[in-house]
């Protein structure tokens, strides 16, 4: 639905995005940057990094790649820094990078749910910790990615669940401390998002896998990228200016329904997996 926003909506921006090389997040990217801003793609992975800002290039417009590890504060502040000196100040930052596996919590160990904690959770606040003194005050916007999963206690995912509940009220508090800088703070929560890595984790098992997967989403079917990346679009532009401290679901009904079903599903996944390939389990 781009064409129902005016056009160049965010021009001359400056944006910062982590985990801006694949997925939900690099739609965001692609769809700020068609609007005019400027984008500071962050990825763990340079050289993803630096393909995705060539992309957007390509595309005509105008991105630079940064490597950095969002469990690593110091990368971060080089990277909010690279980012400032070649755009200027950041009106937009967008907390995306998050890792996830399918694992109940007898099958990981406390390092493998401190890592999700770490990237998802951790992450977040350095990213937006980091950024904070680069942030154009007042006037800009930060952004975390949440996932349904922060409402819905869910078999297989307790790692998630716990970084992504955080991430909300991590946002919910950085609104309360940063408005008076004219900073708003937001976050969005999707459920299951088609043609993302986390797609591929939680639904490994093909159409049966999915179709189960879908009975339990009332709208009877999974996010587009784009969904999100109009979501995010309207909340970081002038249109949202009085939203703050808010988490937005986009999926389709599905935190109505409650993870029982859903849960059983990844749990299921889990077994397949561990009986083809033993795990912690
Ligand atoms: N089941 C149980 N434990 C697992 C696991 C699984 N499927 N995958 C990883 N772990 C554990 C590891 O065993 C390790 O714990 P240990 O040291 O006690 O053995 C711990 O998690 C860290 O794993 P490691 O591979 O060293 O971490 P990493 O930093 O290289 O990778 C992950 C982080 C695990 C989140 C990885 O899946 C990743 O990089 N994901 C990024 C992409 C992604 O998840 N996208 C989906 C977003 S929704």
């Amino acid at each position: 639905m781009a064409g129902i926003f005016a056009p160049r909506l965010l021009e001359g921006r400056a944006v910062l995005i982590t985990g801006g090389s694949s997925g939900i997040n690099r739609r965001i990217a692609e769809r700020f940057a068609a609007h005019g801003a400027k984008i500071a793609v962050v990825g763990r992975d340079g050289d993803r990094a630096a393909a995705a800002a060539a992309a957007l290039i390509a595309a005509g417009g105008e991105a630079v790649g940064i490597s950095a590890d969002v469990r690593d504060m110091a990368s971060l502040e080089t990277a909010c820094t690279e980012a400032t000196d070649r755009f200027g100040p950041l009106d937009i930052v967008v907390a995306g990078a998050a890792g996830n596996f399918v694992a109940p919590a007898l099958g990981m160990s406390s390092n493998g749910f401190r890592t999700v904690v770490d990237i998802d959770l951790v992450g977040t606040f350095n990213t937006l910790r980091a950024a904070h003194a680069h942030l154009r005050k007042p006037g800009s916007a930060v952004l975390a990615i949440s996932a349904v999963q922060a409402q819905m206690p869910t078999a297989a995912q307790a790692h998630v669940c716990a970084a992504k509940a955080g991430v909300e009220m991590l946002m919910r508090t950085l609104a309360v401390e940063w408005a008076s800088d004219g900073i708003r703070s937001l976050a969005i929560a999707p459920g299951p998002v088609d043609g993302t890595e986390g797609m591929r984790r939680l639904a490994p098992g093909g159409q049966d896998h999915l179709a189960r997967m879908l009975a339990g989403i009332p709208s009877g079917r999974q996010a587009g990228l784009d969904e999100i990346a109009d979501l995010a679009l309207f909340l970081v532009s002038g249109a949202a200016d009085y939203i703050n401290g808010t988490v937005i679901h986009i999926d389709g009904g599905f935190s109505n329904l409650g993870s029982r079903d859903f849960g059983a599903l990844l749990t299921d996944a889990h077994r397949s997996a561990a009986a083809v390939e033993p795990q912690l389990a």
